[in-house]
């Protein structure tokens, strides 16, 4: 058992720094992963961005790499197979000589209605939003484990793990109440190696998936500020991808070292 360390003595710079730490972000090519491998980065971390889009990962990669001080890598990974998340880790360790901090973001969204629903489209979200969250935390977790010194697995899960949501979402729905599941359970029984594992719950934030999916359904472009235009919230605006990769910094910080567990819902008050 290694208990978690106490930072009460740190600084605010010291407690938000990632220096020399190394984090792994799948669907980290466009929306909210690369917002968030952008402020893990900019807190001192490296960076391997895991994607299904080479080529926007790679451009993902260079341009991080030319904005922070740490290096950002790219990996071609599809998050539902087995083999290759399995390298995906290895590559951070061979790259950066561990794995402090793995956010499981990639996910899908595709609309049906349950009368449509098909067990192919049922099984990709499952697979993509459910069991890829459980083989990065595994693989993450076996090389924390091995590594000794702890660690961070953040899990984004969606405002639809806590309610319903659209029509049309069922599959999405229950699969982000899975990755909440996931990630209590996975916090009991990580807490002995001092890993921590955290959900975040975002409300609607504008991604270039979100615009996507607006688009299959209305079949025409939309743009971010016609989104904007249309979405409120309590707030007065709609999200945007930085307030959730802010939300993610905090929680792969030791800011939030006696957090394990919860799942933190970024929703401008969508489900109060
Ligand atoms: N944007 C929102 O409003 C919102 C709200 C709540 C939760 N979320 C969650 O946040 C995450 C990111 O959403 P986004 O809006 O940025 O989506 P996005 O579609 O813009 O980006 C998702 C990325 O994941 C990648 N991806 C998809 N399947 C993959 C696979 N099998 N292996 C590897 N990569 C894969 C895609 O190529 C894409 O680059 C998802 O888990 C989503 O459910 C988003």
């Amino acid at each position: 058992m290694t208990a978690i360390a106490d930072v009460s003595d740190r600084s605010i710079d010291q407690l938000l720094s990632l220096a020399g730490r190394t984090c792994v972000i799948t669907g980290g090519a466009r929306g909210l992963g690369r917002a968030i491998a952008s402020r893990l980065m900019e807190a001192g971390a490296n960076a391997l961005i895991a994607d299904l889009e080479a080529a926007t990962g790679e451009t993902a990669a260079v341009e991080l790499t030319s904005q922070f001080q740490g290096r950002c890598l790219f990996s071609r990974t599809d998050v539902t197979d087995t083999t290759a998340v399995e390298a995906l880790a290895n590559l951070a360790v061979e790259s950066f000589g561990g794995i402090d901090v793995w956010v499981n973001n990639a996910g899908v969204f595709p609309f049906r209605s349950l009368d449509e629903m098909d067990a192919d489209t049922w099984d990709t979200v499952m697979a993509v939003n459910t069991r890829g969250v459980m083989l990065g935390a595994r693989e993450a977790a076996r090389h924390m484990t091995a590594a000794g010194r702890g660690g961070t697995i953040i899990n984004i899960a969606s405002t639809a793990g806590f309610r319903g949501v659209s029509p049309g979402l069922s599959a999405y729905v229950a699969s982000k109440h899975a990755v909440r599941g996931l990630t209590r359970q996975l916090a009991l029984e990580l807490a002995p190696h001092a890993i921590r594992v955290l959900g975040i719950a975002p409300t609607y934030c504008v991604t270039e998936g979100n615009l996507l999916a607006a688009q299959e359904m209305g079949g025409t472009e939309v743009t971010g500020a016609e989104i904007a235009a249309m979405v409120s919230t309590p707030l007065g605006r709609v999200g945007v991808p930085d307030d959730v990769a802010r939300a993610a910094l905090f929680c792969a910080s030791d800011m939030a070292m006696f957090m394990t567990g919860s799942t933190l819902l970024v929703d401008a008050a969508e489900t109060a």
